[in-house]
């Protein structure tokens, strides 16, 4: 068994969390999911956490925390679909200074990504994956020969008279009232543009959504093959925790 860890993928509208052995990448407890508070603010998110971490009984892990914004040396560098007094907040230090434990923060697409090269639907994959959660928004992990570009924020390419994440993410599923087959055709849209631009070889779609996948799948009409993510809605958290070790 390698080290275990404790995985926390905070998102839009869950927030969620597992102990993982970060060297098989399996989630060695129950997954336990909250509501985002609303507000999200640091305070009623740190509370959620507190409540997951005791519920695990992980007081004493290392924690590896999935965050959806810009994420760089564990600031938040945006906050799209979370409370804007995140940006340009030091969660590594806020989380640090509430536990004495090893704490590291990446962006939660990016963490999917992580898992996903190392257990799951990209491992093994040379050439340029896109990688992309639909949930909340559209988060993206590009991975080329197995190597994490991160930060790319793909869902928040323009798009018609707004952002890709307001035209195909689950939230814009919802909002919009779309049924598969609209859904698909959208999905295609926007996944024909980020063909046209990167020329990926694979992309992964992850996210809430990737367990209807073959719901949708004869609806995408694009080029590049195309896949659901292996660890399904897992692979944040899973990510997180594995990023604490690399
Ligand atoms: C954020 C990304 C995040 C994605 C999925 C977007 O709104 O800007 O950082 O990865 O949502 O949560």
């Amino acid at each position: 068994m390698g080290k275990k860890v404790l995985g926390i993928d905070i998102g839009g509208t869950g927030i969620k969390g597992a102990i993982v052995d970060t060297k098989t990448g399996e989630m060695i407890t129950d997954k336990i999911k909250y509501k985002t508070p609303k507000p999200s603010t640091p305070d009623a998110v740190m509370g959620v956490v507190k409540q997951l971490i005791q519920d695990l009984g992980a007081e004493d892990l290392a924690m590896g925390i999935g965050f959806p914004a810009i994420i760089k040396k564990g600031v938040s560098h945006s906050a799209a679909n979370i409370d804007s007094s995140w940006k340009g907040f030091n969660i590594k230090k806020f989380f640090k200074s509430q536990f004495d434990v090893k704490v590291k923060v990446v962006n939660d697409a990016d963490a999917a990504g992580i898992a996903e090269v190392r257990h799951g639907a990209a491992k093994g994959v040379d050439g340029a994956i896109i990688l992309l959660t639909l949930g909340t928004g559209i988060g993206s992990a590009y991975l080329l020969n197995q190597v994490l570009v991160p930060n790319t924020e793909f869902g928040h390419l323009k798009w018609k008279d707004s952002i890709t994440e307001d035209y195909a993410s689950n939230r814009a599923k919802k909002t919009k009232d779309l049924d598969w087959p609209a859904f698909g055709q959208e999905l295609s849209e926007v996944l024909n543009h980020l063909d046209l631009i990167f020329s990926p070889d694979l992309f992964i779609l992850g996210g809430g959504i990737s367990k209807h996948f073959q719901t949708y799948a004869e609806y995408l009409t694009i080029k590049p093959k195309i896949i659901p993510a292996s660890l399904q809605n897992n692979a944040g958290l899973i990510g997180a925790a594995i990023n604490v070790t690399l």
